[in-house]
């Protein structure tokens, strides 16, 4: 039975990812903090679909935690990077000890377990990082979260060339409803804009691209990517700053 390892799985992206995962018949480790929605999820996967689930309630922003899920799974077929959160407002308006978390999590605990586990993953394993296509280009109101996924398009897109016996791949989800929205403080009437995908639809699109270095969600993302490329990011910056506003 393979085992794929997801981390934020108490909630949105992750806990759908949880779900494919387990009716496609992995054997799962699912990691939160929230230990009440993992011991949820993990006996509703358990009854469902008879497959083993693991669960590690963590915070994923301490270093001796993310080395024990390293020294404890090193036998991993797949590890998915997805924990991560953002935080809308103006830059000077909130607390920078929210942006040291932000960075932390969204940026350095997806570079160490991407480091420690490649390392230690066998040959032909995959490890995918979650990012966003917020990361494609400056967002206003969002400068910091923006950046950590920028960060993390840069990064994959550079080490999957650099490690060869473990596929480093890239998958970047566009706005889904989530805990997301609430967790980031973003005004609803934007999040309810046009059809925004559910977590299922986009697990389900995660799991249909697992062998692709770099995958976005839906067409209409990956319309909005492609256009962006025709103007420079100080002018999107300024677009986005009004649409934002
Ligand atoms: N929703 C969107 O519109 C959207 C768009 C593009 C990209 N993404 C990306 O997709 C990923 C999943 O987000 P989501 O939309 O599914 O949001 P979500 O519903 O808020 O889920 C975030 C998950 O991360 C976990 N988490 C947060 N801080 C953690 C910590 N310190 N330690 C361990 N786990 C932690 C949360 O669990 P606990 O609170 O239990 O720890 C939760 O399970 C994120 O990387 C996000 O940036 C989301």
């Amino acid at each position: 039975m393979k085992k794929v390892l997801i981390t934020g799985a108490s909630s949105g992206i992750g806990e759908s990812l949880a779900y494919k995962f387990a009716s496609e018949g992995f054997s799962l480790v699912i990691v939160a903090r929230r230990k009440d929605s993992l011991l949820v999820l993990k006996n509703k996967l358990e009854t469902k679909y008879r497959v083993s689930v693991e669960i590690e309630s963590l915070d994923l922003s301490n270093i001796e935690n993310l080395d024990f899920l390293i020294s404890k799974y090193s036998n991993l077929d797949i590890l998915i990077n997805n924990a991560g959160f953002g935080v809308f407002n103006k830059f000077n308006d909130y607390d920078i000890k929210k942006d040291l978390e932000m960075i932390n999590l969204n940026v350095g605990t997806v570079v160490y377990l991407t480091k420690g586990f490649s390392k230690i993953m066998k040959k032909g394993s995959t490890i995918i990082n979650i990012a966003s296509t917020a990361g494609f280009q400056p967002t206003p109101y969002m400068a910091v979260y923006g950046g950590t996924k920028s960060f993390i398009i840069d990064f994959t897109l550079a080490v999957q060339n650099e490690v060869k016996d473990v596929n480093i791949n890239l998958y970047c989800p566009g706005e889904t409803r989530t805990e997301f929205q609430s967790v980031a403080k973003r005004p609803k009437s934007s999040a309810l804009r046009g059809k925004i995908p559910t977590a299922a639809e986009v697990a389900n699109d995660i799991y249909k691209n697992l062998n692709k270095k770099i995958a976005i969600y839906g067409i209409y993302n990956k319309f909005l990517i492609f256009i962006t490329k025709f103007f420079s990011k100080s002018f999107i910056s300024k677009i986005l700053y009004k649409i934002q506003s």
